[in-house]
């Protein structure tokens, strides 16, 4: 069955690029995030993950683990990380999962066989420090993903969870935030938003961003 936002992320256990991956200690107690994509030795997946090792750093300021996955065998990630480095300028700086026996990619239902039978789809979960599925995204194999995109998601549902805050249409980092209507008492509010807040309508409360 497919994985729904607020399931616990299944664990399992694979090799990879960085050695063998035991899921749920390899993210304990941290944010990750898991991606398949179709085929090593393809070009829109050589472009996607050079984009990821380039943002690593990215991910890393936000308390992010990444792991990239795809059904080949470990020995076609490595021959293709050279591919990676030598054409997208950046070295492969994560795990790539070697998912050869279909483990993890059954797990998270990422082969859809009316697309394809044999190869993942280019499936996104984030993972909170909960273990739990905050966010989940398909894309077609000849679409590359965003993944500036996956990172707005990750700084939204991080400020969510530490600001009682929701986040509007296209927010972009920095931009007003939405109070969640769940924070009603005024000693709160007072205490969560001290920049103040506009009510515009008593379900509608907009307020500077508060970590900056
Ligand atoms: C690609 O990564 O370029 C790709 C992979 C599978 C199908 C279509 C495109």
């Amino acid at each position: 069955m497919a994985l729904r936002l607020g399931d616990t992320a299944p664990d399992f256990t694979q090799n990879s690029t960085a050695g063998e991956i035991k899921f749920h200690k390899a993210i304990e107690g941290g944010w990750a995030v898991l991606f398949s994509h179709p085929k090593d030795f393809t070009p829109v997946c050589t472009t996607e993950l050079g984009e990821v090792a380039r943002l690593k750093p990215e991910f890393d300021k936000r308390g992010v683990k990444v792991f990239g996955l795809s059904v080949d065998p470990l020995k076609d990630h490595e021959a293709w990380s050279g591919d990676i480095k030598e054409t997208q300028g950046t070295a492969l700086n994560f795990p790539l999962i070697a998912d050869a026996d279909r483990k993890v990619a059954t797990l998270y239902d990422m082969i859809h066989p009316n697309a394809n039978d044999t190869l993942t789809v280019r499936s996104v979960f984030v993972i909170d420090p909960n273990k739990k599925v905050r966010l989940t995204i398909t894309y077609p194999a000849p679409t590359g993903r965003n993944f500036e995109e996956i990172l707005r998601v990750i700084d939204a549902l991080q400020l969510t969870d530490k600001h009682k805050v929701a986040t509007p249409v296209n927010w972009k980092d920095g931009k007003d935030v939405i109070i969640l209507p769940s924070v009603q008492d005024e000693g709160e509010l007072k205490k969560l938003f001290p920049k103040g807040y506009k009510t515009l309508k008593p379900y509608l409360r907009v307020t500077p961003q508060p970590n900056r």
